[in-house]
């Protein structure tokens, strides 16, 4: 199993860029399959994540080429309407295939992808809009089949703004009969990334990013180059990481306007931001200061993603914080094993009670979800001495090639591989 060997404590500085967004990618991706021809998808990050995605598309039919951040995907011929059961509870993020699949085949067979570590993860919005755009939607144990001879278009509410539904709904509508109005929308910056492709290949969904969608249905789409927009998560998490590991870090490829739900934050934390078109500089206080309560809340709010870096510089800031995860019901996971650098985080429900400490030490540990894995690599940073991360298959799905970006501005950090080590508890070094 591959872990990461961290050897913290070094001030980092200098410049790092962020690649484009994973919850851009795979939308957009899914869709390409509503499109008889070949579209070009530039600066798509190339992860774990993103590669199964492109599997799925082949299994599909479709002709799928990587030429370094550009992605073509040919959907010409599509001859499968199924996803393996493996495939959906690999990725649960494969549901978003489900509308593309009934708007290209007017059918699919899929699975019900499962919880995951951050929460039960249910998709009954989904179901629902399916229903209400005309598919006759059966589940059968953890199997979905779901048929529509032509998607109607409808007005949908949605009781709460969830991203996968939001993207089902414009994928399965783009192409459709009639009118379809999303009321109460997610608002998130990907929403409107998906719709930005689609309209470049003819569709006519506006209002993406405000809280009403209306998408005109069109008979076809035809096929086009989009380039994806930075990962706003990513650069959350460098943002963090220059807060506690650097004096000064430029992080490129931004979009101010993405971040503005997070810096507020990193700016009460003592943070100077300085801002230059597609890049900030985080200029960072000797000793951090605490925020006094931060929530995470549906784009335009602070996001559920960006939490679990924040809490490592939070850790370190002078004072308590509190930090109230809003979105997903088992966020904190990754508290226990940042506990063992050193932080000093009590969990009530859903609120973390961060009580600063003035250092870190080094710990061998298990990664648990994507971000709480970010969050350990944040930490053992910072924390002096050297630390194990397992478990990094997690950080691989939305981090591209994490330690070469990181030693880019001086980390000591490598991949490596160890068969009889699996986790923080096989390691020889003693656990803090
Ligand atoms: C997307 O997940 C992102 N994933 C998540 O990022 C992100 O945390 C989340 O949106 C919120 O911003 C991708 O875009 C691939 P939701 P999604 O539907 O679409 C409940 C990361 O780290 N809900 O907005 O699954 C759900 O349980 C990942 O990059 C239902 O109850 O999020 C959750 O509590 C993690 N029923 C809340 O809504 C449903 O049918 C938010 O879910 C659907 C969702």
């Amino acid at each position: 199993m591959e872990y990461f060997k961290i050897c913290g404590g070094k001030k980092l500085s200098g410049q790092i860029s962020v690649h484009g967004a994973k919850n851009s990618a795979l939308p957009i991706l899914a869709s390409t399959l509503l499109i008889k021809g070949e579209s070009v998808i530039h600066n798509c990050p190339d992860l774990s994540d993103v590669r199964v995605t492109l599997d799925i598309l082949k299994s599909l039919g479709c002709k799928v080429k990587r030429e370094k951040s550009t992605v073509l995907v040919d959907a010409s011929v599509v001859d499968n309407n199924e996803i393996s059961e493996h495939t959906m509870r690999t990725m649960r993020s494969s549901i978003i295939f489900l509308s593309a699949l009934l708007s290209r085949q007017g059918s699919a067979s899929i699975f019900y992808p499962g919880g995951c570590e951050i929460g039960t993860r249910p998709i009954d919005l989904h179901l629902k809009a399916f229903h209400d755009l005309g598919a006759d939607v059966s589940v059968n144990g953890s199997s979905i089949n779901a048929c529509a001879t032509s998607i109607i278009g409808t007005k949908i509410i949605l009781p709460f703004p969830s991203v996968g539904t939001t993207e089902n709904i414009i994928i399965a509508s783009a192409i459709s009969k009639g009118k379809t109005i999303i009321v109460n929308p997610a608002r998130e910056p990907e929403i409107s990334d998906l719709a930005d492709f689609l309209n470049h290949c003819g569709a006519k969904i506006y209002g993406a990013g405000e809280s009403t969608i209306v998408i005109d249905g069109v008979k076809r789409l035809d096929a086009c180059e989009h380039t994806i927009i930075p990962d706003r998560i990513l650069a959350s998490t460098y943002m963090s990481l220059g807060a506690v590991c650097s004096k000064e870090l430029t992080v490129k490829n931004i979009r101010q306007s993405h971040l503005s739900p997070v810096f507020p934050v990193f700016t009460e934390m003592g943070c100077k931001i300085y801002l230059s078109d597609n890049s900030l500089t985080l200029v960072s206080p000797k000793k951090l200061k605490r925020v006094r309560s931060i929530k995470t809340m549906p784009y335009p709010g602070f996001p559920t993603d960006s939490q679990s870096p924040v809490a490592v510089a939070l850790a370190l800031a002078k004072g308590t914080s509190i930090l109230q995860e809003t979105i997903f019901e088992n966020r904190f996971r990754y508290v226990s094993e940042l506990n063992r650098f050193g932080t000093d985080i009590e969990i009530k429900d859903n609120i973390a009670v961060i009580n600063g400490v003035d250092k870190l030490h080094s710990a061998n540990v298990n990664a648990t979800d994507l971000r709480g894995g970010a969050a350990l690599v944040v930490a053992a940073l910072c924390a002096n001495g050297e630390s194990n991360i397992y478990g990094i298959e997690h950080i691989d799905r939305g981090y591209e090639n994490l330690e070469n970006a990181l030693s880019s501005i001086g980390a000591d950090i490598k991949r490596s591989k160890n068969e009889g080590e699996t986790n923080a508890k096989a390691s020889k070094k003693e656990i803090e």
